[in-house]
């Protein structure tokens, strides 16, 4: 890392580029820390030239950057310095968001979430594997990269010249440890400031199949040295409005978790809170454990379906063996109804229940109530 105490400041007479000229410094990540609790004003060189200003310091500068914008001058360690940066250094490679996953829904979302607060779309890297689904974000200005989590060299390149990564946890069970690994190492080869991680509810205590893959990939992130901040995400409430469908047709909401209490929240919510770790200085070594404001029960949710559909709708609780053979028998893949049925049995543990509120605080209002989401899933039908 490079930071620079800016003496001067200007542009470059061709018109694009800037110079600064201040005491520097190559610091390792561990005294950028230190620098940031002695207080300094910290100027991201991300930030568009114009926020910038004499007096203030340019810092997280990847050294990589420098080199590939081929005027790499700096002072050495802590002596004077000039940086200098070239019209067509182009900031995009200078700052961005990367957003992996950004072909599914979550990701997605984060990207407009992205947008709706203004941050330049160039400053944006919408990442995924089948990209002709973000076609859209590209025409926007959305800087949109190949991303296959099982091919390390397009990890690599999509992640190039990155401060921020989102890494949005892989959708395929038992495959997800060696595909974040793949991007956790791109992360470290290309200096990345900050990854935040969608890891699940309470990963750390958690009993849950699904757990598993987020405890390792918490624990390879732990390992990695990159600086990172982790999103555990409670339940999608769209978990139980997708299925509104077949459980009124059905005029039954079937499953094992008993008694337990969910801390479901919308798809959105989650989204917006993403955004705001990513937008966010110091978000590193941060965990969040996001779910919505008021936990409810499955018969809870039944009562609310009933209401909004003015129809019964019962809760029948099954042992998890009878659940997950009745998944079976409506479509669900054998691996993928054992997993929900273990799922809801962490439910009736209390393995997504949260109360940090947490997630309210990151997007600055309550979060999407049950209610609110069953009423208008309901409407939608
Ligand atoms: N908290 C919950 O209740 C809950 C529920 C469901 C999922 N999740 C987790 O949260 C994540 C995001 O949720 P979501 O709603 O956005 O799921 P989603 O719509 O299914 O999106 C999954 C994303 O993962 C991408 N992906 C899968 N394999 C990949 C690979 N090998 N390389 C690159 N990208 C790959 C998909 O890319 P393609 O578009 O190319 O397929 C897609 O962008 C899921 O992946 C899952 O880990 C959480």
């Amino acid at each position: 890392m490079i930071h620079l105490d800016v003496k001067k400041l200007g542009r470059i007479p061709d018109g694009g580029g800037w110079w600064a000229h201040g005491r520097g410094s190559r610091q390792a990540l561990a005294s950028e820390r230190a620098h940031k609790q002695r207080g300094g004003y910290t100027a991201r060189a991300n930030q568009p030239p114009a926020s910038r200003t004499p007096g203030c310091r340019i810092t997280n500068f990847h050294i990589s950057t420098l080199l590939r914008s081929a005027y790499p001058l700096f002072g050495s360690n802590r002596k004077v310095g000039w940086l200098y940066l070239p019209s067509r250094t182009p900031w995009k490679d200078i700052m961005s968001l990367v957003i992996t996953g950004a072909t599914g829904q979550l990701g997605r979302q984060v990207v407009e979430t992205l947008l709706e607060r203004n941050v330049p779309p160039q400053e944006i890297v919408a990442a995924g594997r089948a990209v002709e689904k973000i076609a859209d974000l590209a025409q926007r200005g959305v800087h949109v990269r190949k991303l296959d989590y099982t091919d390390a060299a397009s990890v690599g390149k999509a992640l190039k010249g990155a401060s921020k990564v989102l890494l949005i946890s892989g959708s395929e069970v038992g495959q997800q440890v060696e595909q974040h690994r793949t991007v956790i190492e791109a992360a470290q080869r290309e200096g990345i400031q900050l990854i935040a991680y969608t890891s699940i509810a309470n990963a750390d205590g958690s009993g849950m199949k699904l757990a598993v893959e987020h405890q390792a990939t918490e624990t390879l992130l732990e390992q990695s040295g990159v600086p990172f901040v982790l999103l555990r995400n409670s339940w999608y409430l769209e978990n139980y409005t997708d299925q509104l469908p077949g459980v009124l047709a059905q005029g039954a909401l079937v499953g094992s978790a008993g008694n337990g209490r969910v801390s479901a929240a919308s798809r959105a919510d989650y989204a917006q809170a993403a955004a705001a770790v990513l937008l966010a200085d110091d978000q590193a070594g941060r965990i969040y454990e996001l779910g919505g404001d008021k936990p409810f029960t499955m018969a809870e949710l039944a009562a609310e379906i009933s209401a909004a559909a003015g129809k019964h709708i019962s809760y029948q609780d099954l042992p998890p063996r009878e659940y997950a053979a009745m998944l079976v028998r409506v479509g669900v893949p054998e691996g993928g109804a054992e997993i929900l049925a273990d799922s809801d049995l962490g439910i009736a543990r209390g393995d997504l229940l949260v109360n940090s509120g947490d997630l309210s605080r990151l997007i600055g209002r309550p979060a999407t109530s049950m209610a609110e989401a069953v009423r208008s899933a309901v409407a939608a039908i």
